[in-house]
C-alpha cells in the first residue's frame, strides 16, 4: 500500500531512541532541552517550548495571550479541527474567513475587511496550509493597527521559508510559531509539537501551563511565607500559580526529535524533488490541477493536495478514493471544512461566507507524498489516476 503520507524513521533513529530508554531520563530531562534549542536554532527564534502535540501547544499558545473571555479569533476553515478547538477550549470564538483559491491559505484581504468591521477580533491564527507559509508580513501589517495577537499553525510547515528567506516559526511577524511532530508531519516525535516566540514573557508563561501552572524557578515564588523558612529557600518547595495542563513531551520522544532535526532539511528537499515530479506528470486536463498553484518554492511541502472536478469528468470522489485504494494507493481529503462538523453546526457555525473553502473542498483530493516515496510509485499513483478518470482526453 503506497499510504498518502508516512514517517522517515531510520536505524540511528531507532538506535537514539534505544539509548534515551536504557540510560537516559524518560521525562522532564536535558534531551527535551536539547530538542528545544536545536528547533530554536533552525528556525531561527528565541525560544521554544516542547509539548506533547500541535493541538497542546495551540491551547497554551491562546491561553497565553490572556484575551477578554469571548474574544474572538480569525482562523480557516481549510484545517484540521485542532486550528479552531484550541479557540474554544480557552472559551473564545472562532471567526472563519474563506480561503484565496490560489494557495488555500485564509484570504488576506477579507481578514481586513473582518478586522475592520468587528472590534471584537483579538487575534488571528493562520495556518500555513501543506506547508506553504501565508503573507505573514501583510498579516502583521493588517493586525498590528489594532493591537491583534498572531498566532501561526505551522503544523504542516516545519522547514518551510517565508520569502524573505526566514524559516517558518522564526515568530519576525507573529507571536507564537506551532508545530507538530505527528507522523506524517515534517519529523516526527510520534505525537508531539512544539511553539516557538521571541517574547520571554510568553516563553515562561508557557512553560509554567505546560507543567500544571507549576513555577519552581526561585525567582519568581509570589508567597515567601511558604517558600521560605529563617530567611532559607525551602528546597522542597514549588508553587502552583495558575491553572496549567500536563502537556509535556517524554525524553523518549525528544530523543527521536533530536535524532530526525538532523534530516529535516534533506526530508523537505526529498518532498520537494517529488512535488516537481508530480507537477510535470499530472493528468493534462483541465479538470486535474495542484491545488495550490501559487510559487512552491518556499512550502515545507506536507502534503499534496490536487482539485479534480469531479463533475466534469463524471465521477464520483468516493468512488475514485475507493478504486485507487483497490490499486493500492492511499488518498485522503484535507480537510473537511471546519464549520461543517456536526458540533460546529450546532453552535451555529456556517458555510455561507466560505466560498472558496467549500469549492476547493468538493474538489480536494491528498495523493501519495512523504520523503521516500520512490519515483516508480509516483509513476504508478500517476497512472492509475489517469486511468481512472479516463484521462485519455489529454490536451
Ligand atoms: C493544521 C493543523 N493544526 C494542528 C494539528 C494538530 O496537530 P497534533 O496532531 O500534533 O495535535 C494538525 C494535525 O494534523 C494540523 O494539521
Amino acid at each position: 500500500m503506497i499510504p498518502y503520507g508516512r514517517q522517515s524513521v531510520n536505524l540511528f533513529d531507532v538506535l537514539n531512541v534505544s539509548k534515551q530508554l536504557a540510560f537516559g531520563s524518560l521525562t522532564q530531562g536535558s534531551k527535551i532541552e536539547e530538542f528545544e534549542e536545536r528547533v530554536a536554532e533552525y528556525v531561527g527564534a528565541r525560544y521554544a517550548v516542547a509539548v506533547s502535540s500541535a493541538t497542546a501547544g495551540l491551547h497554551l499558545a491562546v491561553l497565553a495571550l490572556e484575551l477578554p473571555v469571548s474574544s474572538e479569533i480569525i482562523t480557516s476553515p481549510i484545517s484540521f479541527v485542532a486550528s479552531s478547538n484550541a479557540i474554544l477550549y480557552s472559551n473564545h470564538q472562532p471567526k472563519f474567513i474563506d480561503v484565496e483559491p490560489e494557495t488555500i491559505n485564509i484570504d488576506l484581504n477579507l481578514v481586513a475587511h473582518e478586522i475592520e468591521a468587528n472590534k471584537n477580533i483579538r487575534a488571528v491564527i493562520p495556518v500555513h496550509f501543506a506547508g506553504l507559509p501565508c503573507n505573514m508580513e501583510k498579516l502583521a501589517k493588517l493586525s498590528a493597527v489594532k493591537g491583534i495577537k498572531i498566532i501561526e499553525d505551522a503544523a504542516h510547515a516545519l522547514g518551510g521559508n517565508y520569502p524573505n528567506g526566514k524559516k517558518v516559526g522564526a515568530c519576525e511577524f507573529s507571536d507564537m510559531t506551532v508545530f507538530s511532530f505527528h507522523p506524517v508531519k515534517s519529523i516526527t516525535t510520534g505525537e508531539g509539537g512544539m511553539i516557538t516566540t521571541n517574547s520571554y514573557d510568553l516563553y515562561k508563561k508557557l512553560l509554567r501551563l505546560r507543567s500544571h501552572g507549576i513555577n519552581k524557578l526561585n525567582d519568581s515564588f509570589e508567597s515567601s511565607l511558604l517558600s521560605t523558612s529563617g530567611g532559607m529557600l525551602n528546597p522542597w518547595y514549588y508553587e502552583m500559580q495558575e491553572l496549567g495542563f500536563n502537556y509535556r513531551l517524554t525524553e523518549i520522544q525528544a530523543a527521536l526529535g533530536v535524532s530526525q532535526i538532523d534530516r529535516l532539511d534533506k526530508f523537505i528537499k526529498d518532498r520537494k524533488s517529488r512535488v516537481d515530479w508530480y507537477l510535470l506528470n499530472l493528468p493534462k486536463v483541465p479538470a486535474v490541477a495542484p491545488a495550490q498553484s501559487k510559487s512552491s518554492t518556499q512550502s515545507a511541502h506536507h502534503i499534496f493536495p490536487i482539485r479534480i472536478n469531479y463533475s466534469e469528468l463524471n465521477i464520483s470522489r468516493a468512488r475514485l478514493m475507493k478504486s485507487l485504494k483497490e490499486k493500492g494507493i492511499g488518498t485522503q481529503v484535507h480537510y473537511i471544512p471546519i464549520p461543517l462538523h456536526p458540533y460546529y453546526q450546532k453552535r451555529g457555525f456556517g458555510v455561507e461566507n466560505l466560498p472558496e473553502a467549500m469549492s476547493y473542498y468538493h474538489e480536494a483530493l491528498t495523493i501519495p507524498l512523504y520523503p521516500s516515496l520512490k519515483q516508480s510509485q509516483q509513476r504508478k499513483v500517476i497512472i492509475e489516476l489517469r486511468n481512472l478518470i479516463g484521462a485519455y482526453q489529454e490536451k
